[in-house]
């Protein structure tokens, strides 16, 4: 039997998932996500042509997969419905490829109205959310006031929840934030309307996930980052989910005796987009480089990522939380023009007023200045890019089983098939 595995982001996201994701589930059965929303932006490259998925797993590209969205997702219907129809417009069709599960919490426009102008009312201390509303929608999941997809089954009962709900939304929009409210008969007829369209995906998912696992081949795929969790990331600068291991528990109900193996998705430098601290980003022309080679724009929301070397003490972190088994160190090829490349190693505290970081420690190694793009095999490496990887490796005592050398999805090295080891 094949193996069930999980990938998570080992910083602060965009470590490159999507396309890790998308080679893994050329052996997969299914491909589950289990927290976060259409906040995510994973990215994929299949001859030439790219996708970013936001919400939809990143395994639907594959027509052996079955595609789940956990119950600890948060479900933006008209997000949803404009990543199935531009499947659907590329010949990707999903009937009995993807479901749903029915106990996904609804992002309503007033979560969105109420992210977007709590952001404006912190001005310059705002966290630079990625305004869809997500906060929001996890604050009413755990105060008991959410909706669930469910409900949107019976519209009696539909209708009794959103109203109480989008009056409370409205109340606080409107004398807290000095907003406009939102009209509450117009979005309850456009979810009524639009449930139709995705009504044949929702299931009840636990079961069906636990018997996925039974078979094996399954492909846990993590949004955001470790550093990005709201336990254990750099709060309050974090997104409103779990997104590390205790996620995919409560997101799925997988019993985890069924998974055999953690994957880091580690980028071969750091990236961060939006507001916090970044211990080891670079406010120079080297990180402006790195962000330029690396294409650092983000693909949910356009904004460009702040670049710095890659953070080890972060990826111990993540390692130790998550329980990882190995890493996918991508996107190694941006790195081939540098003289040299650091590491950062160490740090003393975060001052969370002024970002700063005293006492940072790096290691500096020598360039490869050789191209590895495409490489698909460890020993073609450039020797210093070697000394690279077995650093990091002899630095986190992990093994760095995959590297990524290029976007699509044939510019990979796999030192050993995670899903059959
Ligand atoms: P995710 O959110 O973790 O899935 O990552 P994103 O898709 O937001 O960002 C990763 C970006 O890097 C995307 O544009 C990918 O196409 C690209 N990418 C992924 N792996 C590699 C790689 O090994 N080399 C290069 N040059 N680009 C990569
Ligand atoms: P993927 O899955 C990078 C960041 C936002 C902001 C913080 C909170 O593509 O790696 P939110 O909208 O979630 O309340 O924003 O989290 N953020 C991400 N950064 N990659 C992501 O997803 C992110 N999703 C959220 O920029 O700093
Ligand atoms: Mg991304």
């Amino acid at each position: 039997m094949k193996n069930n595995i999980f990938l998570i982001g080992t910083h602060w996201g965009d470590e490159g998932k999507g396309k890790v994701v998308d080679v893994l589930s050329a052996e997969a059965n299914a491909c589950i996500r289990f927290q976060g929303g259409h906040n995510a932006g994973h990215t994929l490259v299949i001859n030439d042509k790219k996708f970013i998925l936001h919400l939809i797993p990143s395994g639907i590209l594959r027509d052996n997969v079955k595609s789940v969205i956990g119950n600890g997702v948060v479900v933006s219907v008209d997000a949803l419905i404009a990543e199935i129809e531009e499947l659907q417009t590329n010949g990707i069709f999903l009937d009995n490829k993807l479901f749903i599960s029915q106990n996904c919490h609804l992002i309503l426009p007033t979560h969105i109205a109420i992210d977007q102008a709590r952001e404006r009312k912190l001005g310059k201390k705002s966290i630079g959310t990625t305004g869809r509303g997500i906060g929001p929608c996890y604050e009413d999941k755990t105060s008991r006031k959410g909706i669930r997809i469910l409900d949107l089954k019976n519209e009696t009962i539909f209708l009794k929840k959103l109203e109480d709900l989008m009056e409370y939304h409205n109340f606080i929009l409107k004398n807290y934030f000095h907003e406009d409210v939102i009209d509450i008969k117009i979005v309850a007829d456009d979810l009524l309307t639009k449930f139709k369209l995705i009504s044949q995906y929702i299931i009840d998912t636990d079961e069906f996930i636990n018997d996925l696992c039974m078979k094996g081949g399954v492909v846990f795929e993590g949004a955001q980052g470790t550093m990005l969790d709201i336990d254990h990331g750099t709060f309050p600068y974090v997104t409103s989910s779990n997104t590390t291991l205790s996620g995919l528990v409560s997101g799925t109900g997988v019993n985890m005796s069924l998974v055999n193996y953690g994957l880091g998705i580690t980028k071969a430098y750091s990236t961060r987009v939006g507001h916090g601290p970044f211990p080891s980003e670079l406010s120079n022309d080297i990180g402006d480089r790195i962000g330029k080679i690396g294409g650092e724009i983000g693909a949910t929301t356009g904004r460009t990522r702040r670049c710095g070397w890659l953070d080890a003490k972060v990826l111990k972190k993540s390692i130790r939380l998550n329980n990882l088994s190995g890493i996918a160190l991508t996107k190694i090829d941006v790195l081939d023009n540098f003289n040299e490349i650091s590491i950062c190693v160490d740090y003393g505290e975060i001052d969370y007023e002024s970002f700063s970081v005293e006492d940072l420690e790096f290691i500096e190694l020598p360039g490869w200045k050789t191209s590895t793009v495409g490489i698909t095999n460890y020993n073609d490496l450039p020797k210093n890019a070697k000394l690279y990887i077995e650093t990091i490796e002899g630095l986190i005592n992990t093994p760095i089983d995959i590297i990524s050398t290029g976007p699509a999805r044939d510019e990979i090295i796999q030192k050993i098939n995670i899903l059959d080891v």
